[in-house]
């Protein structure tokens, strides 16, 4: 039987990911890999609606592959690819944004959120118009599953919602994607704010583990995580949250239970605590980094991989256009 297929996509925000997007969401991406037929996307296209800087973007596209190879994503059991290289997602996105009502487009959250934090002046209409290009990145390639975090949840019941609207308007193309949201117990906060997530638009970097920072600079940063005045080490997300974030970390890195680290940390400060989670996550990020830095170093290599990737990416993605299209009543060129 063939493999059920799974698609997601990760935007190259900047050069390095943190701990919360590999643990949140490319582990899981990567256990996916021999039980789904896996496409992953770096979406550069997604990115130019956050102010563009050409070289940084250049940059974190090409760094945001290497850590993704790096972090396990193999390019012989995924496609993997870039967004921009398969044109089918422009394509699809315009179909999208002429299903999608005004309203409806509207009460996306995020998109709600990001506006009325820059103001509509200076809010472009690519970050409105966003929803419409995910949607159509997700039904290019009729996917059963997309693992996506919780906060995506809204833009996968858009896909969803206009894929039935597409297929009952026009002609039954779509596959209706489930969202496949990520486990929570993985969700990791920000190391000097522990009640939010950890992100890359956190106000201060000293919070954030990056993936690609050097031992020193994460095993300071975690050695001057946020805390209580308390003692015990001792998962209480209520009451602790900068130890029960820290015990999430270390767990998920070192495989080895919260509980079984509450019973070794067990009169322990939290200074010995924190030495421990410094040491389990550069030991863990030290070849990550190391691969990453090779990979970057044979931009070949990496340009001949994302060109497989693309290729077969566009091969299912221009036939589901060619389908869209030629439902939509679009002549086809001859
Ligand atoms: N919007 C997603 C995020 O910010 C990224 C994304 C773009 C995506 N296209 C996608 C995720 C398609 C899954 C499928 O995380």
């Amino acid at each position: 039987m063939s493999k059920a297929r799974a698609l997601s996509g990760i935007q190259p925000t900047s050069g390095s990911f943190h701990l919360g997007n590999y643990l949140g969401a490319v582990r899981q991406w990567v256990e996916l890999q021999d039980s789904h037929d896996t496409y992953y996307c770096v979406v550069d296209l997604h990115s130019l609606t956050s102010g563009v800087d050409p070289v940084k973007l250049r940059e974190s596209t090409l760094a945001s592959v290497a850590q993704l190879i790096a972090l396990g994503i193999d390019p012989e059991k995924s496609t993997l690819f870039i967004q921009s290289h398969v044109h089918a997602h422009n394509q699809l996105g315009w179909v999208m944004e002429c299903l999608t009502g005004f309203g409806e487009a509207s009460r996306m959250t995020q998109f709600k959120d990001k506006s009325a934090k820059s103001g509509s002046d200076r809010t472009v209409v690519g970050l409105f118009t966003y929803p419409m290009l995910m949607a159509a990145d997700i039904l290019l390639y009729q996917p059963q599953y997309v693992p996506v975090g919780e906060d995506q949840r809204q833009h996968i019941e858009l896909a969803r919602d206009l894929a039935i609207r597409f297929n009952s308007s026009y002609k039954d193309i779509f596959k209706v994607p489930e969202g496949y949201i990520l486990k929570a117990g993985a969700k990791i906060y920000d190391l000097q704010d522990p009640t939010s997530k950890m992100s890359k638009s956190a106000e201060s970097a000293s919070g954030l583990i990056e993936l690609l920072d050097s031992s020193t600079a994460n095993t300071k940063k975690i050695k001057s995580a946020t805390t209580d005045a308390g003692r015990e080490v001792k998962f209480d997300s209520a009451n602790k949250p900068g130890i029960s974030n820290l015990l999430t970390i270390h767990s998920a890195l070192s495989g080895r239970s919260i509980a079984e680290l509450e019973v070794e940390f067990d009169g322990k400060g939290y200074g010995d605590f924190k030495g421990a989670v410094a040491e389990v996550v550069t030991s863990h990020l030290d070849p990550i980094r190391e691969r990453t830095n090779e990979l970057l170093q044979d931009k070949g290599e990496l340009t001949r991989l994302l060109k497989i990737g693309a290729e077969k990416a566009a091969a299912v993605a221009d036939e589901t256009v060619r389908l869209a299209y030629d439902a939509l009543g679009l002549i086809p060129r001859g």
